[in-house]
């Protein structure tokens, strides 16, 4: 395999990035009055305009050549038509294929898999009806009113992120509550305020041995019991999400209880497959159909368009960009909507524990730098927090501000200053405030010409910071679908640049046995000499302050 910076166009990329550092966006814009609209592309009822980034046509089309020379669309039909792209599990790769709205066959060793997958759909309508319609009623007869989602990591962002994205087309019927940490005040708070006789547990778990899900399970189970229920009402109560099927019901949930996934989805693009359940309790199936309607249309653009007019591709191209050439160490994304608060912390883990890895598909350690960190917060508050650094901080940290032209629970004066801070942060960002603008403002302020001097260098702002606004009509569930399976297809084609495997997580697996062991230790179970002495003493303070 050609390391990147091996690849023929690597070189005119470099040369291209030495060439435009010299530039400022603003003199960009002056000099070309139709750069918005060559660098706007609409697809799947989203619109990106990328005119605010550090490019021109030589450097776009550099970077549409590096897709070429990395084989980008051959990997993404590989991916697509089932191959065993994930090597080092041995696993396809078809989140693709829970939301197929197509009718050609998917294989997987040789079975077509679309038939389990609308068996598991039509038995998640199927089980979502009967709980909204109360149907499906308690151990006391009660219909269910309140749902428990308890899972961690893909098996808890996706269907907590996306509930709360779409809270305008939340159901009357049920109220769900999320549970994630082994913290045992998340589970207490969600549990104190609820009735066990009205209440379901869903236990999501690809792998059904995740301590923090397998942990505040038990303590469900165990508030059921001690609140009034017995072991024969489980079944009316709990029901589990997991490709562990075995190990579900050696743990007390009914079989015919237990919502299949499989081995081919990974956690962290699982929310299009029954780990989605608890969006469909909270929205409807049909809103949770739309969701997947959308991702499907974002999967047939990825599929189709040309790379200069591709969704997923422009993202991947841009971040791709600065991390090599800029040096970024970050992807901040911020999006201007409350309800989509939560979409830093989804894509965090679908980028970083996707993409955060220094060693090739081949099992070499690469030597240029790969997955940024993403972080970011709702708009406007970021900008009464971390936008200093934004402005005037150093290094380069390129922004996606993500903003619905219109919304719901909301006003026109209220949606409109949204919209004007957000594009007003884009627009300040690109042309900043240069020295001399400053030092004039400054005029007639009764500053001596020193402090006025010194005055304008602190309110310098450099600009040249660059953005990318993805604007849509309004969050509806298919726009949702469409905007996340976007950020998927990015994150795939950054990981074929880097030459990754993008769906191994092998970096999680060394903390968690550790923490198995440091809880022998806490537990009294392990000598405190079997570790290192920082961990001892840990482990000590801990003892010292929970006498067992
Ligand atoms: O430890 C990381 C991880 O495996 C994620 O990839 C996954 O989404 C999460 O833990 C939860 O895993 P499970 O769904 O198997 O409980």
């Amino acid at each position: 395999m050609i390391m990147l910076t091996d690849l023929p166009i690597w070189e005119t990329l470099t040369a291209k990035a030495n060439a435009i550092k010299s530039s400022h966006m603003r003199d960009m814009f002056v000099a070309d009055p139709e750069r918005a609209q060559r660098y706007k592309v609409s697809a799947s009822g989203l619109n990106i305009d990328f005119s605010k980034n550090i490019i021109d046509d030589e450097v776009f089309g550099a970077l549409t050549s590096l897709f070429q020379q990395s084989n980008v669309e051959e990997k993404r039909n590989a991916m697509f038509q089932g191959e065993v792209i994930n090597t080092t599990e041995g696993r396809a790769v078809l989140h693709t294929a829970l939301r197929n709205k197509g009718a050609d066959p998917i294989y997987v060793d040789g079975k077509d898999i679309m038939p389990d997958v609308r068996d598991t759909l039509a038995k998640m309508k199927d089980f979502v009806e009967s709980i909204h319609t109360g149907s499906h009623k308690g151990y006391t007869g009660k219909p269910i009113k309140h749902i428990v989602a308890i899972g961690i990591g893909g098996s808890f962002l996706g269907p907590k992120i996306m509930t709360e994205a779409l809270k305008p087309y939340q159901t009357d019927a049920v109220k769900v509550h999320f549970v994630a940490n082994v913290d045992g005040c998340h589970i207490h708070d969600v549990l104190d305020t609820l009735d066990h006789e009205e209440t379901l547990v869903v236990m999501s778990s690809k792998s059904f041995s995740t301590q923090e899900t397998l942990q505040n399970t038990l303590t469900a189970k165990d508030w059921f019991i001690k609140s009034g229920g017995n072991q024969n009402d489980v079944s009316l109560h709990f029901i589990a999400i997991s490709s562990n099927v075995e190990a579900a019901v050696e743990f007390g949930i009914d079989a015919d209880n237990i919502f299949p996934m499989w081995d081919w989805v990974g956690g962290r693009y699982s929310l299009w497959s029954a780990i989605g359940l608890p969006i469909a309790l909270a929205l409807g199936f049909e809103h949770f159909d739309a969701l997947l309607e959308g991702a499907f249309e974002m999967d047939t653009h990825f599929l189709n368009a040309p790379a200069d007019q591709n969704l997923p591709m422009i993202l991947a191209g841009l971040g791709i960009w600065y991390r090599h050439f800029f040096d970024a160490q970050s992807q901040v994304l911020l999006p201007y909507y409350h309800y989509l608060r939560g979409l830093p912390a989804y894509v965090q883990q679908l980028d970083m524990e996707s993409n955060g890895k220094q060693v090739d598909i081949t099992g070499q350690r690469v030597d240029y730098p790969t997955g940024p960190i993403i972080w970011g917060s709702e708009g406007t508050n970021g900008q009464h927090s971390f936008h200093q650094l934004i402005h005037q901080g150093a290094g380069c940290m390129p922004i996606d501000f993500i903003f619905p032209l219109t919304a719901q629970n909301t006003n026109h004066q209220h949606h409109a200053m949204l919209a004007s801070n957000c594009f007003g942060q884009a627009q300040a960002l690109m042309q900043g405030k240069s020295f001399e603008e400053c030092y004039k403002d400054l005029e007639n302020k009764g500053l001596s010409a020193s402090e006025q001097k010194e005055l304008a260098q602190h309110k310098t702002m450099p600009g040249n910071k660059p953005s990318t606004t993805i604007t849509f009509n309004a969050l509806t569930p298919k726009i949702l679908g469409a905007l996340i399976a976007m950020y998927e297809h990015k994150v795939f084609v950054q990981g074929v640049v880097w030459g990754l495997n993008s769906f191994d997580q092998w970096g999680v697996e060394l903390g968690k046995v550790l923490g198995s062991r440091v809880l022998d230790g806490l537990n009294g179970d392990t000598p405190l000499s079997t570790f290192d002495t920082s961990t001892s003493s840990l482990i000590k303070q801990f003892q010292d302050a929970n006498p067992l």
